[in-house]
């Protein structure tokens, strides 16, 4: 790691500044229906305030235009209160004279939680004079919001202007995996990708096709690369725009890159529709691809069993559909029984792992969607960017 941590301070009397990313999903009735973003912020909350510094704590939460009840930080501060065992002082802005008073009044040991960020448009357009507004409450910015890191805004990278600017542990932790990943991976080296569409994922296709010893593919962008081939594909998803970029692709990966052999297809989009398993090259008109089979599922899980390092983006199927989960929780299982290092790039198919019940024996799975995609694709995130530098 080649930026400075909170290792790197001496804390003592210090006001932290720590933005986190607690964007966690919430029911109707405001409940955190998966906290492991919150719980992976405590070891940098905690360290901080073992070693003598007050910490002032801020995220957003969903994307509010302007104040929004349903998006105030309240669940949160009421898990971190559980999870910390202290009380945590929760706040109903995130600047202004109050939040000032507040921040100023704190002591070695005091937890503040501010107000969801983006309640002010200024922290998205990474305003200036809302970036020093913030930073005026704290001696130091510390940034443990991976999850948040490919966003440049005024609390992820605007601030580090007009503070010492070092990384948490959660965000070092993340670099750390995946950067290994990337840089200097245990080989094989196999990276399974799914989700809906090529066009989402083009950068990082190309990227771990310069990187990876195999590159497995599944999802509904999976369609789009049979349909390169000229297979019929039926009423499934096809991307019609990619398919000369699918076939390119394939000509880039001649040998690493899998696609499946076999496919479940549904006469409907319902979890109530016809299924059955045909090969790749056997769907017919009125049939859509919802799943990877199971010759595919025992193909792809040989690959990642015997992988040095694995790393996984997004569903192989429609999951959230229990007759289309098979492909998708196979696929988590077999990460699980991986002897290699295995890696999940957060998103939906850390929900997966979750479901599955596998998600304690996986290497590490990443509290970034959005960021760990980006990472992956070898863009530099303006909030690791924004830290600074190892001296
Ligand atoms: C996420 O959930 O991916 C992060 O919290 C970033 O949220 P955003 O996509 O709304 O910026």
């Amino acid at each position: 790691m080649k930026k400075m941590t909170i290792r790197d301070v001496d804390w003592a009397g210090k006001r932290a500044l720590v933005r986190c990313d607690f964007n966690v999903p919430l029911d109707e009735s405001r409940r955190i229906t998966d906290d492991m973003r919150i719980r992976a912020a405590v070891p940098t909350i905690q360290y901080l305030l073992e070693h003598g510094a007050a910490v002032i704590l801020c995220s957003h939460l969903g994307r509010p235009k302007g104040v929004t009840e349903s998006l105030r930080l309240d669940p949160v501060a009421k898990r971190l209160e559980e999870l910390l065992g202290r009380p945590v002082n929760k706040l109903n802005d995130c600047v202004g004279s109050e939040v000032e008073a507040a921040a100023k009044a704190m002591n070695p040991g005091d937890v503040l939680l501010l107000e969801n960020l983006r309640f002010h448009p200024e922290e998205e357009k990474n305003d200036p004079a809302f970036a020093r507004q913030l930073a005026a409450l704290a001696d130091v910015y510390v940034n443990d919001a991976f999850g948040t890191a490919h966003r440049a805004h005024a609390s992820t990278a605007g601030v580090a202007a007009y503070l010492p600017a070092v990384a948490g542990f959660l965000l070092e932790k993340e670099l750390t995996f995946l950067g290994q990943a990337l840089e200097n991976p245990t080989r094989p080296f196999v990276a399974v990708l799914g989700g809906a569409k090529i066009s989402d994922k083009i950068g990082v296709i190309k990227n771990l096709l310069s990187k990876a010893d195999m590159l497995l593919i599944g999802g509904g962008m999976a369609n789009t690369f049979l349909k390169a081939k000229g297979y019929e594909m039926g009423d499934s998803l096809v991307e019609e725009a990619s398919v000369p970029l699918a076939k390119e692709l394939m000509a880039a990966g001649e040998g690493k890159l899998y696609l499946p052999v076999d496919v479940v297809v549904a006469d409907a989009f319902s979890a109530e529709a016809q299924k059955r398993v045909v090969p790749a090259d056997g769907v017919t008109p009125g049939w859509r691809v919802l799943d990877i089979g199971p010759q595919t599922v025992a193909l792809y899980a040989e690959k990642v069993k015997a992988a040095g390092t694995v790393v996984w983006n997004g569903p192989m199927g429609v999951f959230e559909l229990p007759p289309f989960a098979e492909g998708t929780f196979a696929l988590a299982r077999a990460m699980a029984e991986s002897q290699g290092v295995t890696i999940i790039g957060g998103g939906d198919s850390a929900a997966a792992v979750e479901q599955s019940g596998v998600a304690d024996r996986i290497t590490h799975i990443s509290t970034g969607g959005g960021a760990s995609l980006e990472f992956l694709e070898g863009i530099e995130l303006p909030g690791i960017a924004a830290l600074n530098d190892k001296k």
